[in-house]
């Protein structure tokens, strides 16, 4: 791991507005948790950060909807997406909540701290406001056409289907998502971020700096740092929030993605002691792992926030990934067209492994990608069980009938043993090299190369005939065989964890 000494594991905070589908899975939680569980595996000091997002337009909407109040939304849907993630096996270190009080803390002294150095531009203007409502329509209260693509439902601070971020005054056609009226203008002063006071620092660190980021992270950064960075507003005229922590801000809160990102270092703080070791010291690698929507706010915002502060360290990588759609069709969870984990794991008990070996033997890695019940069924079917499966039973069982279930020693190896033994060694040492390059689905093929190997070994050498005529030869069949075994429990635990648990009991293996 080059010259760092431990790694900083985040997760986007998923918004607790609702329960957690594939999507979240596929883009974010496995990924980081196949990492998170590769790194440990290796002896690697890890923190793997996750928590919900409860502030923010989407849950006040939410709660509008429901007849209910934010703080109801939030407990409901954080309590029951941390309790899918756990079933999932999603290995976090910690799983905290934006409403918690460290969290409230923290973001009020980051927000503070710049405000005392001066990094933010204090301004009055004209902002759209619902007479109806009696609101001000920031973010998601308000959509419009985005002057970027001509998406006709983007919002006031992002057009989902560009990734562009926005200001809300730069929508096209701007309705109100509370009325459904058109807006009228009014004044309020909020403090913006001077994003181009940066620009010529991003395009050093990201242009110059991380050619080796994912293309299209990369890409979508450069197209920003090239249009041109505005300043941008960090508050909000909301109730719903961290409030502005200073005189003369009543009624406003800070803006959720100014606050929700502070959220991995208020987890990290909620985990442990020693939480700035992983914050301040360069020796620490941050990654983070976030779905394409997110790309403009782990890039571009938070670490112009960071920057700003100027005691933090900053990611060395941001592995995005596309969008998973679900037979065809866009996730959406308004139309309720998405796989839900708590339904899952009602509907397929003690089949989380299998879930998540599909959505990454088909994960969203370079393009949006497309998850259907068909390929989950011929994944299972044809490589879990028939390969993989297929293998160990044959090798333990036959290790069962032979040797009473004693590993036997091998007597002389041949060329083939050999080769076969020096292959797995190539093949852990490339599903290495793929895990240390964010090259997931690559990586579990390899892994599963290693059990096709372990098949063709076996009916190759035949050990059910040799058994007749050479009993020393099968010994070593046998052993070869179990060392195969062995090294799939290796190669597929941060895949596969529960049941590289079971195999490795069966093995009266040790971690
Ligand atoms: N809640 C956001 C989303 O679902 C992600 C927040 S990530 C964080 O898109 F960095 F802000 F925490
Ligand atoms: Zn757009």
């Amino acid at each position: 791991m080059s010259n760092y000494k431990r790694t900083l594991i985040t997760s986007a905070l998923p918004y607790a507005n609702g329960p957690v589908h594939i999507g979240h899975l596929a883009g974010v939680y496995v990924p980081a948790d196949i990492y998170a569980r590769y790194l440990r595996l290796k002896g690697e000091e890890v923190a793997f950060i996750g928590g919900s997002d409860e502030h923010g337009v989407p849950i006040t909407l939410k709660a509008k909807n429901e007849g209910t109040t934010p703080q109801a939304v939030v407990d409901k849907y954080h309590q029951m997406i941390k309790e899918s993630f756990a079933k999932f096996g999603i290995s976090f270190d910690v799983y905290s909540r934006t409403s918690a009080k460290v969290h409230h803390e923290t973001a009020s002294e980051f927000f503070r701290k710049l405000y005392d150095k001066g990094e933010f531009i204090e301004q009055t203007s004209e902002q759209f406001y619902d007479t109806e409502a009696h609101q001000f329509l920031a973010d998601r209260y308000i959509t419009g056409t985005c002057p970027k693509c001509g998406f006709e439902k983007a919002y006031g601070d992002q057009c989902e289907s560009c990734g562009t971020s926005l200001n809300a005054t730069d929508l096209i056609n701007p309705k109100s998502m509370l009325s459904g009226n058109v807006p009228v203008m009014k004044e309020t002063k909020h403090w913006y971020l001077p994003l181009d006071k940066y620009e010529p620092w991003l395009r050093e660190w990201i242009l110059e700096g991380h050619k080796e980021w994912k293309p299209n992270v990369y890409g979508q950064c450069k197209s920003w740092i090239d249009g041109g960075l505005n300043p941008r507003a960090v508050t909000r005229d909301l109730e719903w929030g961290v409030p502005v922590p200073v005189d003369g801000a009543d009624g406003k809160v800070l803006y959720v993605w100014f606050d929700a990102p502070i959220g991995y270092i208020s987890a990290t703080k909620e985990w442990s002691p020693e939480w700035e070791k992983f914050w301040k010291d360069p020796e620490t690698k941050m990654v983070h792992f976030i779905g394409k929507d997110n790309i403009v706010f782990h890039c571009i915002i938070f670490p112009a926030m960071l920057k700003a502060e100027g005691s933090y360290i900053l990611p060395d990588n941001v592995p995005a990934n596309e969008f998973l759609n679900l037979e065809g069709d866009k996730i959406s969870t308004s139309r309720n067209w998405a796989v839900w984990l708590h339904e899952y794991l009602v509907d397929f008990p003690g089949k989380e492994d299998v879930l998540k070996y599909a959505l990454t033997a088909n994960a969203p890695e370079t393009k949006d990608n497309d998850f259907t019940w068909k390929d989950f069924q011929a994944r299972n079917n044809n490589e879990l069980v028939a390969i993989l499966g297929n293998f160990v039973n044959r090798a333990l069982v036959l290790t069962g009938k032979y040797y009473n279930g004693i590993v036997p020693d091998a007597g002389e190896l041949n060329d083939y043993d050999r080769d076969t033994l020096l292959s797995i060694a190539s093949l852990k040492a490339e599903v290495e090299r793929s895990l240390d390059n964010y090259r997931f689905r690559e990586a579990l093929k390899l892994a599963m190369d290693m059990a096709r190997l372990g098949n063709k070994y076996l009916a190759d050498m035949e050990p059910w005939k040799v058994v007749k005529t050479d009993l020393e030869r099968v010994k070593t069949i046998m052993n070869t065989c179990l060392q195969i075994a062995a090294n799939l429990t290796i190669v597929f635990e941060p895949f596969l964890p529960f049941t590289m648990e079971k195999l490795r009991s069966f093995l009266n293996m040790e971690r």
